[in-house]
């Protein structure tokens, strides 16, 4: 790896901006969206059998968008109960945004907010530190595994939360995205380290079989518009790059060969395709569903 790159996570402000852009850019939470409207219903459905409060764990729950939108889902299903939604993420801007969306929200007073200012590893720490027991009935982490160090003990930690009949909701990046394609070739040259690791569902996926860990998969449809990655000078394209790379200002920090070969291969059909002129990279997503060990 080239010392002048760095993980854009390593820049918070960088961080939050590129990402707000990619969802400007992409079908991400559209897609997640259709799924929760069609889909989450079953998969919550016994979550909250016979409980007078349901308990939420949101793991990376950034500004809170898909989050109320899965709440609003438990409450659908079981309108008189309340529900106890503990969220943990380490960004500041995040968590604020997060608040303002809730104070902006009406009908949650069935919903109560506790925001831990926290990476999962720092409240795994904490929950073993005071031998907390609190079981969770349903818990999320969308689009964060790839920020934790350690992946198969941060599943084993997080499913041993779950309730009896409670679940385990994870959306990655597909095995068969353009991601997965780019990650392949080039992960290894990105500043790949504590703070970001290239990993797919897939990846996922085969870490819960050798667990023993049931779980169900379902594959989403998803696009990003990365027509400006290509225009020179473009200040949104460099943004899309550090968020496609994981790596703060590539454009400017990146070896000048990788970053040519880089931007040629998101053209590819590994990679993209062109629509109506612009050029659409693959952002197919998956979501894991796993299953308490108590089920
Ligand atoms: C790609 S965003 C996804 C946000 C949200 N779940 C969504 O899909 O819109 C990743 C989130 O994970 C958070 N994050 C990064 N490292 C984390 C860690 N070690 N533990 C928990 N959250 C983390 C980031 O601050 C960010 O809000």
């Amino acid at each position: 790896m080239e010392s002048g790159m760095r993980s854009l996570l390593s820049d918070n402000s960088r961080y939050v901006e590129s990402f707000r852009l990619f969802l400007r850019n992409s079908t991400e939470h559209q897609c997640m969206q259709n799924f929760i409207e069609n889909k989450l219903a079953d998969i919550v459905c016994s979550i909250g059998n016979g409980k007078t409060a349901i308990n939420v764990l949101g793991v990376g729950s950034g500004s809170g968008e898909i989050d109320l939108q899965m709440l609003s889902k438990i409450h659908d299903r079981y309108p008189g109960v309340s529900i106890h939604n503990n969220i943990i993420e380490p960004s500041p801007e995040q968590i604020l945004s997060y608040k303002e969306r809730v104070f902006k929200t009406p009908g949650l007073d069935h919903i109560t907010f506790h925001w831990n200012k926290k990476t999962s590893a720092e409240f795994e720490a904490q929950v073993k530190a005071e031998k907390q027991e609190t079981k969770y009935d349903f818990i999320h982490m969308i689009q964060m595994l790839y920020y934790v160090k350690d992946v198969p003990a941060t599943l084993t930690f997080f499913r041993s939360l779950l309730a009896a009949h409670g679940k385990l909701l994870i959306i990655l990046v597909s095995g068969k995205s353009g991601w997965s394609t780019l990650w392949k070739k080039y992960g290894s040259l990105l500043p790949l380290n504590d703070l970001c690791l290239y990993i797919t569902a897939g990846d996922i996926a085969d870490m819960l079989q050798s667990l023993g860990a049931k779980h169900q998969v379902y594959d989403l449809q998803s696009d990003m518009d990365i027509t400006e990655c290509f225009v020179d000078g473009d200040r949104n394209g460099e943004l899309l790059l550090d968020f496609l790379t994981e790596t703060c200002d590539f454009k400017k920090t990146a070896p000048t060969d990788l970053r040519d070969d880089i931007i040629q291969e998101l053209r590819k059909s590994g990679c993209s395709s062109m629509r109506d002129g612009k050029i659409i990279f693959n952002n197919n997503l998956s979501v894991i569903v796993v299953e308490s060990e108590q089920a």
